[in-house]
């Protein structure tokens, strides 16, 4: 007995040895304390330049090996303007990050898309619990607006939610209630809140007026344009509505499952099936209105799109501007602009761009609307409108 006892103490002092010689401590804190500030400059020691361009100046870090998540500045390019970020990026055994020429960071939330500030902006936690992120001329861009409301630090958790918490450890703000384009593993798509994707590829401002996705009453929508709000695709939900209190669509392991008349624990009124995830995987919807899941894929080093939602409903042409304003989407996104069949055969459109057909169509005499008597609708024939639910009562051929 004795002996089993000395052998047990000797080899736990052997491992707290051994422990404390090879363990460094975290290259980065997840957790930050109140009246911090940040400035977007080479001051920030975990500065890292990846290989396609982008560079990164992280703040907060929750490293440990593989796909981890950061938040901190974040730039692309010229890097004449720059995020506020999280970002999914590699990291190795000591928690810093690395691969940087083989995985660049994947954006998944920003506070500022459209006001990136310059060189030199400040991101200020203040004594008083507000998060405030200052551009370099001291103009405020964004805050979370949380003074007064007992917010004792800053937690980057592991599921990649910026967490503002206060003094009981409850959140008081968190980034995952003002998700930007895309959804984490877990996290909730609420009623009132939405996806608005990227102008495009290279510009991460937010669309004005064009795609969205939603919770309502009813479902899960997919929209386009705001005035009125159409939908491009739908997920409906039928029955007795036992929910009295937050609608959402949540991303699971294997779904997007809508709790919109159900309430969990109870089965979701529907499941939108995601492949089961082996590694981590976020989902994103994209400039052209797809809604996209990606996972990283450890042994090929890269991310794979392993889901594409709406293509189980959606053609290509089916997707709202898939031919640009105008256009006429026909076989495998074959983009025309529309002609009439009636004579008087006249073109009222041309490509915008003969090379790139998909960028739409121009009219040829711009409409005005205070000389209403001089016009007149002309049919389409053999031309389906994308809109399954069209707000367009009271509109008709003579209107
Ligand atoms: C935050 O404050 C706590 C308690 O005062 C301290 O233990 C911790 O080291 C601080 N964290 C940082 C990142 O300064
Ligand atoms: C990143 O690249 C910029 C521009 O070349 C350079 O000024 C900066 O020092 C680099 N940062 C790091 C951490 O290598
Ligand atoms: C960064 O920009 C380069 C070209 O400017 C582009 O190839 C690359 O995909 C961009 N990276 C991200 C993550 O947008
Ligand atoms: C991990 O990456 C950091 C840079 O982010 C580097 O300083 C550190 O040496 C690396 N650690 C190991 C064990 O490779
Ligand atoms: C951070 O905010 C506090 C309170 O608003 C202010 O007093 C302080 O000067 C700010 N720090 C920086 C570096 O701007
Ligand atoms: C901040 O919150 C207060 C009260 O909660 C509200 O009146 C004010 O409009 C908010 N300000 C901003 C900029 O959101
Ligand atoms: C920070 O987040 C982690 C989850 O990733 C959680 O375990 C921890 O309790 C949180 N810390 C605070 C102080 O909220
Ligand atoms: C923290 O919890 C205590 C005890 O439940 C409560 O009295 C207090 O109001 C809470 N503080 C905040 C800021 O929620
Ligand atoms: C990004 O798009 C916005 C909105 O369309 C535009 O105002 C802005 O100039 C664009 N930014 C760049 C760098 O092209
Ligand atoms: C809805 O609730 C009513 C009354 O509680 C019940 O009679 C009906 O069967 C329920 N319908 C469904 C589809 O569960
Ligand atoms: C997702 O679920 C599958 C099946 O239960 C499991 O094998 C896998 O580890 C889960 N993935 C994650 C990221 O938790
Ligand atoms: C429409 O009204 C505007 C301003 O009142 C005027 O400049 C324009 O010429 C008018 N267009 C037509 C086609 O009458």
């Amino acid at each position: 007995m004795r002996a089993s006892c000395i052998y047990y103490s000797f080899a736990l002092f052997l491992f707290l040895n051994f422990y404390s010689t090879t363990a460094q401590p975290p290259l980065t804190n997840p957790i930050a304390n109140l009246s911090t500030t940040w400035s977007n400059t080479e001051s920030l020691p975990n500065s890292f330049n990846f290989t396609d361009g982008s560079r990164v100046r992280a703040i907060l870090l929750r490293g440990s090996l593989e796909t981890k998540f950061a938040c901190g500045f974040y730039c692309n390019g010229t890097c004449t303007s720059h995020l506020f970020a999280i970002f999914i990026v590699q990291t190795n055994s000591s928690g810093g990050i690395t691969e940087f020429s083989r995985d660049f960071p994947k954006v998944v939330w920003s506070a500022n898309r459209d006001h990136p500030v310059s060189y030199g902006a400040i991101l200020n936690l203040t004594a008083t619990g507000e998060m405030v992120l200052q551009d370099a001329d001291g103009t405020a861009v964004w805050t979370t607006n949380t003074t007064g409301k007992s917010v004792a630090g800053l937690n980057l958790t592991d599921d990649g939610n910026l967490v503002l918490f206060d003094i009981n450890n409850s959140a008081v703000w968190q980034s995952f209630d003002y998700p930007t384009d895309c959804l984490l593993p877990g996290q909730k798509l609420f009623q009132g809140q939405q996806l608005i994707p990227s102008v495009s590829w290279t510009n991460w401002t937010a669309q004005k007026d064009l795609f969205s996705l939603q919770v309502t009453n009813e479902g899960l929508f997919a929209y386009v344009g705001s005035n009125p709000l159409q939908a491009y695709n739908s997920y409906q939900v039928f029955g007795n509505d036992t929910n009295t209190g937050r609608r959402y669509a949540r991303f699971l392991n294997g779904s997007l499952s809508l709790f919109i008349l159900s309430v969990e624990p109870s089965e979701p009124d529907h499941l939108i099936d995601v492949p089961q995830a082996t590694h981590l995987q976020y989902m994103k919807l994209m400039p052209d209105g797809h809604l996209r899941v990606f996972e990283w894929q450890p042994n090929r080093s890269i991310w794979n799109m392993v889901a594409d939602l709406f293509d189980e409903y959606l053609e290509e042409c089916d997707y709202p501007m898939a031919c640009g304003r105008y256009g006429v989407c026909s076989g495998g996104q074959q983009c025309s602009c529309p002609v009439t069949t009636s004579t008087p055969k006249i073109d009222y459109f041309r490509q915008t761009n003969d090379r790139q057909p998909n960028q739409g169509c121009s009219e040829l005499t711009p409409l005005t609307c205070n000389a209403t008597e001089d016009q007149v609708f002309i049919e389409l024939e053999n031309v389906m409108y994308f809109s399954r639910f069209a707000d367009m009562k009271g509109v008709d051929k003579e209107t």
